[in-house]
């Protein structure tokens, strides 16, 4: 049984206009997305700066109200639950933020921040808090000293662990990463990214990872969605979206990725040109009246693209 399953969710917030303040109209933020994870997997959710990524993620955690569609989490349905505060499924589901700075809360030290989410769901004493809090911040490699300190007192990179120790706190099946490392230096990117890594293998957690960079997920996920314009373009494994990348938008952004290699730098750049070029030529072809995305068809057994 798959551990989570979106089926044709929707996310569209009102635009409130005029001396009343009604509504005019709506911004369609995810318009009808479908997608499973299994346990223990990750699924790489890419595209371009408000194609409906984050919302998605924040839908699936009760954090933006849901239009239609519906969510099961190992089987049930919990779209109606998702938003109250104590279900038993706010245990199993976490989030890292895109924006950590603004979500650790800057008058807290690191072992009220950590300890927040154990408080909500379970009773322990100070001292077993103070135990947990501890064994979680050695999982993300910091000193039990740092529990005293406040968010300001720690680097970037330092600040995204302190995220994912409370994140997996409570021993979450699946974590919503949005964008977890796009604020970091390179270096302390692959650091982190390793880090999550190897806290999957060990916790059996799935994620849903969420990045605007093709070349920061490729080494994260079984399988990957391509959003534009809140809806998905293509859908399947590794191998099917970095070798075959079928909808004009995927190429595009294949080609965007830099290469390591400095001697391809050139090729790279021809080939990048080619693309933006077919890009402009076939557009009209992948899209409905210029920006709509079609449904996906499925083109092999797990690949499927948005095509007329
Ligand atoms: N609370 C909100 N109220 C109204 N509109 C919103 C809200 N949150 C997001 N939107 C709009 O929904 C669309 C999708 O936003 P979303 O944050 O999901 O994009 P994203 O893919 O995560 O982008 P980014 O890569 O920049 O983080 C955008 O047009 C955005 O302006
Ligand atoms: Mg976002």
């Amino acid at each position: 049984m798959a551990l989570l399953e979106v089926k044709d969710l929707k996310v569209y917030y009102p635009i409130k206009g005029g001396l009343l303040g009604r509504t005019v109209g709506y911004v369609k933020a995810v318009d009808g997305v479908s997608f499973t994870i299994e346990p223990g997997q990750t699924l790489g959710l890419v595209g371009e700066s408000g194609s409906g990524k984050s919302t998605t993620g924040k839908a699936i955690l009760g954090l933006a109200k849901i239009t239609s569609g519906c969510i099961l989490f190992e089987g049930k349905d919990i779209t109606e639950v998702v938003r109250k505060y104590r279900s038993p499924y706010k245990k199993s589901v976490q989030m890292i933020f895109q924006d950590v700075y603004s979500s650790l809360n800057p008058r807290k030290r690191v072992l009220d921040i950590i300890a927040e989410p154990i408080r909500n769901f379970e009773k322990l004493s100070k001292a077993e808090e103070r135990k947990r809090v501890d064994e979680l911040l050695s999982i993300v490699g910091l000193s039990s000293e740092n529990a005293k300190k406040y968010p300001f007192e720690f680097s970037g990179g330092q600040r995204q662990r302190i995220g994912v120790a409370r994140a997996i706190a409570l021993k979450p099946k699946l974590i919503v990463a949005d964008e977890p490392v796009s604020a970091l230096d390179l270096s302390v990117q692959a650091q982190v990214l390793n880090y999550l890594k190897d806290i999957q293998k060990e916790l059996k957690l799935a994620y849903l990872f969420v990045s605007h960079d093709l070349g920061v997920v490729r080494h994260m996920c079984e399988n990957l969605a391509i959003m534009h314009n809140s809806r998905f373009v293509e859908f399947g494994t590794r191998k099917d979206i970095y070798e075959n990348p079928t909808h004009i938008y995927t190429k595009r952004l294949i080609t965007a990725i830099p290469d390591i290699n400095p001697l391809k730098r050139n090729d790279n750049n021809e080939r990048r040109k080619l693309v933006s070029a077919e890009y402009e030529e076939k557009r009209n072809m992948f899209y409905r009246d210029g920006s709509q995305v079609y449904d996906l068809k499925q083109i092999k057994d797990t690949h499927y693209v948005a095509l007329p």
